[in-house]
């Protein structure tokens, strides 16, 4: 066979909407391509999937093709679906069907190169459709392997009747996680056993299903003329709520839990919003869709699901995402092994080979790269630039996706303690981040002057009854931030003493940190106030303590991966967990430790925020404040040993950041840190900065509960001697390792070690 370079595919996960019964029997169901990708390509990756269904896709291929066997398409490719997972739990996003989509396309497009994209679609469809479809036993519908191939949203009753979908704006969908998987093909089986017993019993849920599913596909469409959201929203909410009538009555008439406990308590959970919820799938755990005719209602409900019952909404999970496709290079692996031990030049070829980034890039953060004319524009009365070491943390993986994390500090090993960390928190499958909705808080002071207007009580009513009134005033305010999406979502009124009040507004600032626009509201709304409780305006400012736009990070460590560099033998890596839980307790008991706990925290987070030119300030405020809430200073992150014995570290804290506007927009630097970073949101800026506080804590504690920090201060110390002294490749272990063992981490002695290296010698106690 001739075959052209192996190219890399992708392809979507997917969600059911509804109809996921139905579908089974010829009703017609709504499926989206969820935007988390597998990827099917010929490069080293760190996972690789050789399940029945790549055998069985393999097969498919080589049939279609006329080839003898799947041997003879070579070697299968490797397969990454990292992004499927929680931690090291997958959820149910249908990762086999994007498997199937995407290695049938890999096969096909090196056989047909001249292929085009939509004939590589077709082709890969059916191939897949059959091969997944043999790797199941000859069951499931194949809605998941037309999602993962065509994207978008499809009505699906067979493979032969799918319809694109164009997906309303003006409805807003998030999925939540019920907390355990579900098997689909056992709840099938159920179902088909049952109607084997009472087929018309069964045949009547399954029409009530696709019932629905006809009526919820009805009312899925763009608005109409005079239509609102809101009058659209009710069918959905009848269709969603009979589906799950639907459901209750399956699960009795199989025995089987598909509507668990933990999924009816998120739907009546997400009713106290007036929002519909159903499983997506089967049920039985794993994903619930929630819907929403509006974005601030999907939001609220994600606030309070999460202070509630610590359940996050999973907002990384876009819609309606692009079908399979060819990419141009594998997704980005952030395990650049060697990578410290490279040269400047070197580091950042390896970079770019693994980025989308070309080297020119990094001219960027060449000495200067700022320029003074640009620094004169920044601030006032300059004379010149500081400059700081720009460095690129490794290993970080982050909601199933890699992260080169930049970095600007001036501490030495701040950076190789953040990458060290974060793999051993890979080997347990990488931080588990989500990020409050970006609220922003705008403060306006009033006082009262002797008996001018109303007292404080009648003041605040008065506000709170006008409430809707001044949120639009806000909204008009910025209305290119509502056309974003943001704007607006509350208010409140804190009587802080007889003579003094304190409205705060807030507003949902989307990708900008939003100091400005939120300053800008305060000044708007003040003199509102002011008319309506015949106070005086003071202070009209956003507040630092941004506790309605934190971020939330847990990481969960194997203990065998908590020995790895640890000098010695004499802890046990059960005991390294102990200690660290002690370590962790030690900051929480005592405000003394938790200063120096939080201060090892933002050694990682204050670098991404420089990195990044976002306002380091504003970060150290929050974080302290937010630190202090309970009235008391505690630690940031606290770790403890789980049930399976693990580590697990959870940290929550405020991320007032930003990717426009600012610093962020005219520091090349920062520019660059962002480009590195490719964060789909301010949101997933946010998960980041707390991965990389989560990471450093984890690293300091380790160390000091251990060995001590100096032991790997002293190893850096004397690596960055060797090389100041000379010393490149190999020579660059030898010489530190020497310089520590002479206890003299001094230049003119790595000098002189080195000379004796060269020489041959390699002689420890060489005289100068
Ligand atoms: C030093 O920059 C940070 C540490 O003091 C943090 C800690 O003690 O947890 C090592």
């Amino acid at each position: 066979m001739s075959e052209s370079p192996a190219p890399f595919i992708s392809a979507p996960g997917k969600a059911f909407l509804i109809g996921e019964y139905g579908a089974l029997h010829g009703f017609s169901a709504l499926v989206t391509a969820i935007d988390v990708r597998a990827h099917a390509g010929h490069a080293k990756s760190p996972i690789r999937d050789e399940s029945a269904v790549v055998r069985c896709v393999r097969d498919a291929v080589a049939e279609h093709l006329g080839l003898e066997s799947r041997a003879a398409l070579g070697p299968a490719p490797v397969v990454d679906t990292r992004r499927f997972s929680l931690g090291l739990r997958k959820l149910g996003l249908g990762s086999s069907a994007a498997v199937a989509a995407c290695v049938a396309a890999y096969h096909l497009q090196r056989a047909k190169p001249e292929l085009s994209l939509t004939g590589l679609r077709e082709t890969a469809l059916s191939i897949a459709f059959h091969g997944h479809r043999a790797a199941q036993g000859g069951r499931g519908s194949g809605a998941d392997v037309v999602s993962s191939t065509l994207g978008g949203t499809i009505r699906f009753a067979s493979i032969d009747a799918v319809t694109p979908v164009r997906h309303p704006k003006w409805l807003h969908i998030g999925f939540v996680d019920a907390g355990k998987p579900a098997s689909t093909t056992s709840f099938v089986k159920a179902v088909e056993a049952r109607r084997l017993e009472d087929r018309a019993t069964i045949d009547r849920v399954i029409a009530h299903f696709g019932h629905c599913s006809d009526q919820f596909q009805a009312a899925f469409r763009p608005l109409a003329g005079d239509e609102t959201a809101a009058g659209q929203y009710t069918a959905i909410d009848e269709a969603v709520s009979a589906h799950n009538s639907g459901l209750r009555r399956l699960q009795k008439l199989i025995d089987r839990p598909i509507m668990t406990d933990s999924i009816e308590r998120i739907i009546a959970f997400a009713a106290r919003f007036g929002l519909a919820a159903k499983p997506s799938g089967a049920g039985g755990g794993d994903l619930v869709v929630v819907f929403s005719p509006d974005r601030a209602s999907l939001d609220q409900f994600a606030v309070e699901l999460f202070r509630e019952r610590r359940i996050p909404l999973l907002q990384n999970l876009a819609v309606a995402a692009p079908g399979l496709r060819v990419e141009r290079r594998p997704p980005l692996s952030s395990r650049l092994s060697g990578f410290f031990k490279l040269d400047i030049a070197a580091r950042r070829a390896a970079v770019s080979r693994v980025t989308a980034l070309d080297a020119e890039s990094f001219t960027s953060i060449d000495t200067g790269a700022l320029g003074l004319e640009s620094a004169d524009n920044l601030i006032e009365n300059v004379v010149g630039t500081h400059e700081l070491p720009f460095a690129i943390a490794t290993n970080f993986v982050i909601n199933g996706r890699d992260f080169l994390v930049p970095m600007v500090v001036e501490e030495a090993s701040v950076v190789a303690a953040a990458s060290n960390a974060a793999k051993m928190i890979r080997a347990g499958g990488g931080f588990i981040a989500h990020a409050d909705p970006p609220w922003m808080i705008a403060q306006i002071q009033l006082a009262r002057r002797g008996d001018e207007g109303f007292p404080a009580r009648e003041a605040a009513e008065r506000i709170e009854r006008e409430r809707d009134a001044l949120l639009d005033r806000a909204d008009r305010a910025h209305p290119r931030l509502v056309a974003r999406g943001g704007g607006s979502r509350g208010l409140e009124v804190r009587v802080l003493a007889d003579d003094m009040l304190v409205v705060h507004a807030i507003v949902d600032c989307r990708d900008a940190m939003g100091a400005n626009l939120i300053n800008t509201i305060a000044e708007e709304l003040a003199p509102h106030i002011e008319s309506i409780t015949g106070w005086t305006a003071g202070l009209r400012i956003l507040s630092n303590l941004a506790d309605r736009r934190c971020s939330h990070v847990i990481a969960r460590v194997p203990p065998k991966a908590l020995r790895s560099n640890l000098c010695s033998d004499s802890w046990s890596p059960e005991d390294v967990v102990d200690r660290v839980v002690a370590a962790s307790r030690f900051a929480e008991l005592d405000p003394y430790r938790a200063a120096t706990h939080n201060k090892g925290i933002m050694n990682g987070v204050d670098a991404v925020i420089l990195a990044t030119g976002n306002d380091w300030r504003a970060i150290e405020a929050a974080a302290h404040a937010y630190a202090a809430r309970s009235g008391r200073y505690a630690p940031l992150a606290v770790w403890r040993k789980a049930d399976d014995g693990w580590l697990e570290g959870r940290m929550s804290m405020p991320t007032a950041v930003g990717m426009v506007g600012g610093a962020t927009k005219v520091h090349p630097a920062a520019r660059l840190a962002l480009d590195l970073l490719d964060c789909r949101s301010a949101a997933e800026l946010g998960e980041v900065i707390v991965a990389a506080g989560l990471a450093s804590n984890l690293a300091a504690l380790r160390a000091l509960a251990t060995e001590g920090i100096q032991r790997g201060h002293m190893s850096l110390h004397a690596r960055s001697i060797a090389m100041g002294a000379g010393a490149t490749g190999d020579e660059l272990e030898t010489l530190t390792a020497q310089l520590i063992s002479s206890g003299e981490i001094k230049h003119d002695r790595a000098v002189a070690l080195l000379r004796a290296l060269r020489a041959g010698s390699g002689a420890i106690n060489t005289p100068e």
